[in-house]
């Protein structure tokens, strides 16, 4: 028997790049979309076009350049989202819109302030106007698990009549319990007379920790696309995490009896460059990706796994991409083990790219016996994506009198002009924030700041990763790292405040 296709729609574009803190630029999502092709995602939710002109760029851009996948926009039940997301989308291969409206009591009191017949209305007359434009319209009834039964079977019908292909229930506040988000799958299914055309999707947020139990519940009961996000980024507690949601579909297909579309193995790398792009550190300890998923610690199971790997494995690390037997790079590696390294750990460089990595490599294998993967990220991070566009930091001078406060100089490079300026802090590193901040014009208050060793020894990287509140809700995470951990604090900050000018 040919097992049923779910759908994997990913917004990591969309509502994880919502996750406060994160700030994606249009090239960071295009590096992303590229991934999600590999991964072989069937949709990729770009953004938001009309919420502002970089989400429009960044959709357009997606749009242009990445083929051989379904690219979507997010659009309100309104004409002007509907025009900039047809605009935005018109290069794609294959394009969708999601019109979406809320329907529950609370959400249209309060928020619409508006009453149940006129959001239908709205709803229908959006798709139809959509319908110009689009042969792909997804909508979705925001809110959905806490909607009225009888209105949300009726604003489906009305939708599908008017012309939406698939239909989408969020658990937008993540309140749903997965048995019962499940039977609410059902019930759609069995009280929605023309549910037959269309496909019913769910979109699951996180905030009680259920986002993928309920999305695997509503896939039991015959939802065909999940929507989630790569390492669970989104809104809030963010949304199910797609490598969660595709492994367990793997892992149990004896009981879910569904295929996905994806490459599990580009599954890391995938993680990788998400953690790397938004600056959201993978906890050691999450499903699948943290880096903890397939160490085992005690006696009794590293003994068990050595006897037979499945005592304690029900999935192998190769099935996510992590290989076991991964080249030891050194001061006498080449250029090609670099650039597979470099490949496997989800890098696509020009050639010019890895020469000028490979410089750096080599200096830095000079200075450690070993080089690891979190030394190469590091090392990518700080050489890559130099952009006239951003503030490059092109120097730090230090000085830590006996007694007294130490004073910093920092130097920046804006286009071709360098910058100085110097300040006095309570420690080195807010030394040198005092003085970025004088440079850049654009104070900002440390919210969190850990500094933490990504790999051993006395010569190991160190890895900033901070919060930085610029005011105006302005809130940005980002991380840097170096063996010098001043400098990886200080490049941390710079990457904030240049996270904060895309964000803008
Ligand atoms: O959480 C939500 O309801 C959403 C909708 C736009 C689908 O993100
Ligand atoms: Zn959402």
């Amino acid at each position: 028997m040919v097992a049923d296709r779910v759908m994997i729609f990913d917004t990591t574009l969309r509502d994880g790049e919502q996750a406060p803190g994160a700030a994606l630029d249009s090239q960071g999502k295009l590096e992303i979309a590229h991934q999600l092709v590999r991964l072989g995602v069937d949709v990729i939710e770009a953004g938001f076009p009309v919420s502002s002109p970089e989400d429009f760029k960044a959709v357009n851009l997606v749009a242009k350049e990445v083929k051989g996948v379904t690219v979507c926009g997010l659009s309100r039940c309104v004409k002007k989202d509907i025009d900039s997301a047809s605009s935005a989308l018109e290069p794609a291969e294959r394009k969708r819109i999601h019109l979406f409206i809320a329907t529950s009591p609370i959400h249209m009191e309060f928020k619409l302030k508006k009453r149940p017949e006129e959001v239908l209305e709205i709803a229908v007359e959006a798709v139809k106007y959509a319908r110009q434009f689009f042969d792909d319209i997804q909508f979705s009834p925001e809110d959905a698990s806490r909607s009225e039964r009888d209105f949300l079977y009726r604003i489906i019908e009305a939708v599908i009549s008017a012309g939406a292909t698939t239909i989408n229930i969020p658990d937008t506040v993540g309140y749903a319990i997965p048995e019962e988000f499940g039977q609410l799958i059902k019930d759609i299914l069995n009280n929605v007379p023309n549910i037959n055309k269309a496909v019913i999707s769910v979109h699951c947020h996180n905030d009680l920790g259920l986002a993928v139990a309920n999305s695997l519940s509503a896939v039991k009961a015959g939802a065909r696309q999940v929507e989630c996000t790569v390492n669970g980024i989104g809104e809030r507690a963010g949304n199910a995490a797609m490598e969660e949601i595709v492994m367990a579909l793997k892992v149990r297909k004896d009981y879910f009896g569904v295929e996905t579309s994806i490459n599990t193995r580009e599954i890391i790398r995938a993680s990788r460059l998400v953690s790397r792009l938004t600056g959201f550190v993978v906890a050691p300890n999450k499903a699948i990706v943290g880096k903890n998923a397939f160490r085992h610690e005690s006696g009794i199971h590293q003994d068990g796994v050595l006897k037979y790997r499945q005592t304690y494995e029900i999935m192998s690390p190769e099935d996510i991409g992590l290989d076991k037997n991964e080249l030891v790079l050194g001061k006498h590696s080449g250029r090609h083990a670099l650039a597979e390294r470099l490949h496997q750990l989800g890098f696509d460089l020009s050639k010019e790219e890895l020469d000028r990595i490979f410089e750096e490599f080599k200096r830095l294998a000079d200075r450690k016996k070993e080089v690891f993967d979190e030394d190469l990220i590091a090392l990518v991070e700080s050489t890559m994506r130099v952009d006239v566009e951003k503030w490059q930091l092109e120097g730090i001078e230090v000085t830590i009198p006996k007694d007294g406060l130490p004073t910093a100089r920092v130097y920046l490079k804006f286009g071709d002009t360098v910058y100085s300026e110097t300040a006095q802090g309570d420690g080195p590193v807010d030394a040198c924030y005092k003085a970025i901040d004088k440079i850049t014009g654009r104070p900002g208050r440390l919210l969190s700041y850990n500094i933490q060793a990504v790999t051993s020894g006395k010569d190991a990287m160190g890895e900033a990763s901070i919060t930085v509140d610029f005011g105006e809700g302005q809130v940005i995470n980002s991380h840097g790292s170096s063996t010098d951990i001043v400098e990886a604090s200080v490049k941390a900050y710079v990457n904030a405040v240049n996270k904060l000018n895309v964000k803008r």
